[in-house]
């Protein structure tokens, strides 16, 4: 039986002209958007049979499956570049990383393993712990630089961030730098708490007005926000402040069951609650059209709407692509499929990139969320290649990462 060949790529931002983007660009013209819990048709067999035949030069990570052949092209990848931080949020996912700077030279191996197969979008995260507390920062990126580093997003909670790190942004050249900063309410004293810190909200508000005033072609003010369900009402209220301090992009968030959250289920949002979360930032999206309002959260596809649809007509897939398109490094070195899905797929820090290359093939994880192997109600979903389900949930509140999604609520 001759094997179909299914490309990966990151959210099909891609410029190339591979075969699945025509699938895409087909489907998204036929099928603008799906209702709740809508099946999708199936794909045209024409078009498929033409994106098997479509090879490109550009190289992509090869995994064969029992009857596929996947070709990862990473999207984008996370790398947590230090452990260590100055606040103590109550719903920190990245409490249990080890207190550590990740050292600059594997810093460099990870990015120029994840860039040998992401010639095309190739967003490089740098997080942590809180990045800027890096002993060498000016140094790391340089060295991202160096090696291929090109989209940043920088996620941070702006307590550390000086006019010489945008100086130095602006010197490297980045084709694009995104600011993420997290401000998780309006209420000063609220953020405060939730984050351990008595100057939280003033220097998150500060970082991003620095951000936004350097009116940078290049350089993106973010306001990201992991928000409960009794913030859902004031999500408008904080668009409009992050559009007023001049933010380009509001990313919100649910707060996951990772790390310190783990232990509080009272900041989870429900199902319904998350339905009304993610209704409400759609809403958001068409009511404020020039700010990027955006989630992480994969069940956004239940919700798909004109808003992702690309600017060249793709369909923007965006849901789960844990250790398909993206993964993430802790600053010991442990690669995890996603920064909220605490997985060990292999420590990178003894490995070459050759070494690190040939595990990532082999390894178990790739493989099933390649194919999707996922059980109950999303194992037999039809939309699970583009939402997938929340697999840290699955972990975490069913016992099983490949276990369907709590929330979802299709
Ligand atoms: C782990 S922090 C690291 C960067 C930086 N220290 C900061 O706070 O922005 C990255 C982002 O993850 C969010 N985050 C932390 N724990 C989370 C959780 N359990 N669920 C969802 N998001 C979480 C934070 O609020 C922050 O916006
Ligand atoms: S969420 Fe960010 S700022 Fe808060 S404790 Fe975690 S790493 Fe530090
Ligand atoms: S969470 Fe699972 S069942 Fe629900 S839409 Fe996504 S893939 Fe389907």
């Amino acid at each position: 039986m001759r094997k179909g060949v299914i490309v990966c790529l990151g959210r099909l931002r891609s410029t190339s002209v591979c075969g699945l983007e025509k699938v895409a660009v087909a489907f998204a013209t036929s099928y603008p958007w799906c209702e709740y819990g809508g099946s999708i048709p199936p794909y045209s067999l024409e078009l498929l049979e033409e994106a098997m035949e479509c090879k490109t030069e550009v190289p992509r990570l090869e995994v064969e499956t029992e009857d596929s052949i996947f070709e990862i092209e990473f999207g984008q990848i996370q790398i947590e570049i230090t452990g260590r931080c100055n606040m103590k949020c109550e719903h920190c996912r990245a409490s249990y990383q080890a207190q550590l700077d990740m050292p600059i030279d594997q810093i460099v191996k990870i990015v120029r393993f994840a860039r040998q197969f992401s010639p095309n979008y190739k967003e490089i995260i740098l997080s942590g712990g809180e990045p800027l507390m890096h002993r060498d920062f000016a140094s790391v990126l340089i060295a991202v630089r160096n090696n291929g580093g090109e989209f940043i997003t920088l996620t941070s909670n702006g307590s550390k961030l000086t006019r010489k790190h945008l100086d130095q942004v602006e010197e490297l050249q980045f084709k694009r730098f995104v600011l993420s900063v997290s401000l998780d309410s309006l209420n000063p004293e609220r953020h405060n708490t939730f984050r351990g810190h008595p100057g939280a909200f003033r220097s998150a508000v500060r970082a991003l007005q620095m951000v936004a005033k350097r009116n940078s072609p290049t350089m993106v003010a973010s306001m990201r926000s992991t928000i409960q369900a009794s913030q859902i009402d004031s999500m408008e209220e904080m668009v409009v402040f992050a559009k007023n301090i001049g933010c380009a992009r509001v990313s919100f968030s649910a707060i996951h069951p990772a790390g310190r959250a783990i232990e509080r289920p009272d900041l989870w949002m429900t199902r319904e609650q998350k339905k009304a979360f993610l209704e409400n930032l759609y809403r958001l999206k068409g009511a404020y059209p020039d700010l990027n309002i955006t989630t992480n959260d994969p069940l956004k596809c239940l919700l798909r709407g004109v808003h992702d649809i690309g600017t060249e007509n793709e369909l923007v897939f965006d849901g789960c692509g844990a250790a398909a398109i993206t993964f993430n490094v802790n600053a010991d070195g442990t690669m995890t499929p996603c920064a909220l899905l605490n997985v060990p797929m292999m420590n990178v820090f003894p490995l070459s990139i050759s070494e690190i290359t040939d595990r990532y093939r082999d390894n178990p994880i790739v493989r099933d969320m390649l194919t999707m192997n996922l059980h109950g109600k999303c194992g037999s979903c039809n939309l699970k290649y583009q939402c997938g389900g929340c697999r840290a949930r699955a972990l975490v509140q069913l016992g099983d990462f490949l276990a369907e999604d709590p929330h979802c609520f299709a």
